[in-house]
Parts: C-alpha cells; sequence; structure tokens
C-alpha cells in the first residue's frame, strides 16, 4: 500500500472510486466526485495535498484539501476523504488524513476545516470550529463543521469560511 500524489492517469479511477464510496454513506449529495474535478482546475488546488492511496495498482483511497480564506488567513478545506467500500475500516482513511495534515503542516497551513462526523475527526485534533469563532457559509450542524490548528493555536478568529466558488456551484 502506498500514499502519495494524485496523477493525470488516476483521474478516471479516481472518478468512479469517489463516486462508489459515497453511494453509502450517510451524508452526500451524490456529487463530490464531480466537485474534485471542478476543484482540481481552480485555483485552490494544490498537488501536493491531494493524496491517493494504491494497492495493486488500484485507487482505494482519496484525500483532497484545498485553500480557502478565514479572515486574514489563507487556511485549508479537508474535502472529500474517500476509501472504496471494500477496503473500509483498514485505516486507509486515518492513514491519508494523518498523511495529508503532515503535509500540509510543512506547506506551513495553520488550519483546516472539514465538515463531517465529529468522531471520526476528534481523533485528529479537530474542534467545533465555533470554538475558535470560525463559522461556516453552509447551514450544518455546528458540531459537524470542525476546525484543527496546526500549530495549536486556540486563539479565536473571529471569521466566515471563505470557499472557492467551486463549492457552490
Ligand atoms: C469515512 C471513510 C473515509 C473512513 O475510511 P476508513 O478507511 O474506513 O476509516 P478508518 O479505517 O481509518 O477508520 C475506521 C473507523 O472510523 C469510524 N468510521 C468509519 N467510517 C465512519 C463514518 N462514515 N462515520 C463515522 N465513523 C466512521 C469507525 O469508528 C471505524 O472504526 P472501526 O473500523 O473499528 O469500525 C470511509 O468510510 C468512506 O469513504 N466513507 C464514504 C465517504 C464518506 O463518508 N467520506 C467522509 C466525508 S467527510
Amino acid at each position: 500500500m502506498q500514499i502519495r500524489k494524485e496523477r493525470e492517469e488516476d483521474y478516471p479511477q479516481i472518478y468512479e472510486m469517489i463516486k462508489n464510496a459515497f453511494k453509502t454513506a450517510e451524508h452526500s449529495d451524490g456529487n463530490e466526485q464531480d466537485l474534485v474535478e471542478k476543484l482540481r482546475k481552480s485555483s485552490a488546488y494544490i498537488n501536493d495535498l491531494t493524496l491517493v492511496c494504491v494497492e495493486n495498482e488500484e485507487i482505494v483511497g482519496f484525500i483532497m484539501f484545498t485553500k480557502n480564506r478565514i479572515g486574514e488567513t489563507e487556511g485549508l478545506s479537508l474535502a472529500p476523504l474517500a476509501v472504496a467500500p471494500k477496503y473500509q475500516h483498514r485505516r486507509l482513511g486515518t492513514l491519508l488524513v494523518k498523511q495529508g495534515l503532515k503535509v500540509a503542516k510543512e506547506l506551513s497551513y495553520e488550519y483546516v476545516v472539514v465538515l463531517g462526523d465529529n468522531k471520526y475527526y476528534n481523533r485528529f485534533g479537530f474542534i467545533p470550529a465555533k470554538e475558535l469563532d470560525i463559522k461556516s457559509p453552509f447551514d450544518v450542524p455546528s458540531k459537524n463543521f470542525m476546525v484543527l490548528n496546526l500549530s495549536g493555536n486556540k486563539k479565536k478568529l473571529h471569521a466566515l469560511v471563505e470557499y472557492p466558488k467551486e463549492f457552490f456551484e
């Protein structure tokens, strides 16, 4: 099993894998694979932070972090994260998140926001974004909108996250 940056030749496999993974997801609009394709073409895209998990030459996991703005700061949004159904519950999702956060820190990003299952993301240190007074432009339950400060800073930001327009299309 290998985690590496996505490459152009992976795009079709990534598309199908994300589509399949979200079919069984509790919260999904069914368009996550299309969002990835749009974000790739946007200025929010970071190839170093778009990772795949490969097993026997098959793409079995994917994670993407794209640029956002949180007040004065350039931050990251983690979305989406997907593991192929057959490969779930084998810690591949955990490995992808940990590797992504490591690279994000190396690239000097400080804030990462995510909309997702609070129990899943708690384990990586994500806390409800409202604790740092960071708001989402989406109407979502506050416990599911989370933030991680990679430097451990607990300073309140008093800001609304600005996502790239692709998230609203
Ligand atoms: C969420 C997802 C990426 C997790 O990947 P994974 O490789 O199975 O996760 P891990 O093996 O690292 O962690 C598994 C643990 O996380 C928890 N977990 C897994 N999926 C979960 C989910 N959808 N919600 C809440 N907790 C979950 C469980 O506690 C699980 O523990 P267990 O294996 O002992 O039951 C994967 O289930 C997936 O692709 N789901 C569909 C797409 C999706 O919902 N993505 C999340 C977008 S925020």
